[in-house]
């Protein structure tokens, strides 16, 4: 590989990362996995080796019921309080913005390894809206620097995820077009209005984001449709009388979400499910959340709902069988294509509505826009795609490479740091 500067693109997703570099104007992904562009973004505390795994060896890991701890959509845990907890780790107390140090540190010497070179600088996606509120999603940007600094980069800059996208697809779009970027990701749904100015360059008008995403589809199906098998929406009776209330949500609620899963097998968690259990109506129920925390087996169950979400969007099937066996051995339930789309139809209206917006507020109007542009996992989504294609009429519709058509942008644009 040739002489090149010292920055690294860098597009840290809630499921997916990437990294690239700006090789001779053209850009160049590094594999982060044999044969892969991209890794999973996840890790995985092995107890008995003592050692933390990333990507597809934590996943293998926590697949194979390896003793220790794995994590997921750490990205969503930006700019809320959580990320600054800490718990121990391999003999050492370690806070979630040393964690996801430790996968940015762990990308940049693969790169290293990679390409000979070393990375001083990072050129970063960033979603264009972290979060709704304006001081959540500050802190969100400054907790993302500091992991950053710990990482070992002197200096990060950052750009948004979908212009990223806009750059590496400029290409689909000839003169006087307009193009709009749908980034659906993980986390977060990313809006670029972009214009082409000449059969190369482009000019960016307007993006805008949402925090909505794959793993909310995931969150949403798996509290609709898996949770009430354990107990959500159940009868509890009063310690004292005959009295009963509803089992409350909050547990549930944190089970159906990736990056909360870890935070639930803390010993608080594990006996408020217990007293559930005790006076439960429907104690089967009560027993499978308990068997779950037990057992640590939630990010078994967000799994097993994201596989049948994908399966469901892939083939023409009326229903899947989501695999549940950490409620019980060999046991599946169905979930219905009809129930999911009913399930998510509401996002899906969210987020063409805010791609409406994104438009709106550069002036424009709908019919101008000539090509969507689709990216990101979750662009794949049928329910998805119908949303947002019916908002704009006019327009031709592309696919850009689902996971990599970021990494792709931001690898060219780190030419000009
Ligand atoms: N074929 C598919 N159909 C539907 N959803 C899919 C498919 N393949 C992947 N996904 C979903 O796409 C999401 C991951 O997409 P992607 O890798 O683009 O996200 P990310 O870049 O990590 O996240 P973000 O950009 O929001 O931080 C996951 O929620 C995954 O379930
Ligand atoms: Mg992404």
């Amino acid at each position: 590989m040739g002489q090149n500067s010292d920055i690294l693109a860098v597009d840290f997703g809630t499921s997916n990362s990437a990294v690239g570099v700006n090789l001779n104007g053209k850009a160049h992904i590094i594999e982060l996995e044999p044969g892969k562009q991209t890794l999973p973004t996840a890790l995985f505390f092995d107890f008995e080796e003592k050692m933390v795994t990333y990507g597809s060896l934590a996943e293998q890991a926590l697949f194979e019921g390896a003793w220790g701890r794995y994590m997921r959509a750490l990205k969503s845990l930006l700019g809320t309080p959580l990320i600054r907890e800490s718990q121990p780790f391999l003999g050492k107390r370690m806070s979630y913005i040393e964690i996801v140090a430790r996968f940015l540190s762990e990308m940049k010497a693969r790169a290293e390894t990679q390409t000979g070179q070393s990375y001083r600088r990072a050129l970063s996606g960033r979603p264009v809206r972290f979060h709704a509120d304006p001081k959540r999603d500050a802190q969100a940007l400054t907790d993302l620097r500091e992991c950053y600094k710990i990482a070992g980069f002197e200096d990060v800059q950052f750009m948004n995820e979908p212009e990223g996208a806009a750059r590496a697809l400029a290409h689909v779009l000839n003169a006087g077009d307009l193009g709009l970027v749908i980034d659906i990701g993980g986390g977060t749904s990313d809006f670029t209005l972009f214009k082409s100015t000449d059969s190369s360059a482009i000019e960016i008008i307007q993006s805008d984001g949402l925090r909505l995403g794959g793993t909310d589809f995931d969150r949403l199906l798996s509290f609709e449709h898996v949770m009430p098998m354990m107990g959500r929406g159940t009868q509890i009776r009063h310690a004292f009388g005959d009295k009963t209330h509803i089992a409350p949500n909050a547990i549930f609620a944190d089970l159906a979400t990736w990056q909360k899963i870890p935070f639930l097998y803390a010993p608080d968690t594990r006996r408020a499910a217990k007293d559930l259990l005790q006076y439960a109506v429907e104690p089967d129920k009560l027993a499978r959340l308990n068997r779950v925390l037990d057992d640590e087996r939630g990010h078994d169950l967000a799994f097993a709902v994201e596989a049948a979400k994908i399966e469901l969007n892939t083939k023409p099937l009326a229903s899947v069988d989501m695999r549940l066996d950490a409620l019980e051995q060999r046991f599946e339930a169905p979930l219905y294509a009809l129930a999911l789309a009913h399930t998510l139809q509401p996002s899906a209206e969210q987020i063409a509505q805010m791609a409406l917006h994104c438009v709106q507020n550069a002036g424009l109007a709908p019919e101008q826009v000539t090509h969507l542009v689709f990216v990101g996992g979750s662009s794949l989504m049928d329910v998805v795609q119908n949303a947002v294609t019916g908002a704009f009429p006019k327009a031709q519709t592309h696919h850009g490479a689902a996971l990599t058509g970021i990494i792709q942008g931001l690898a060219l644009a780190s030419g000009d740091y």
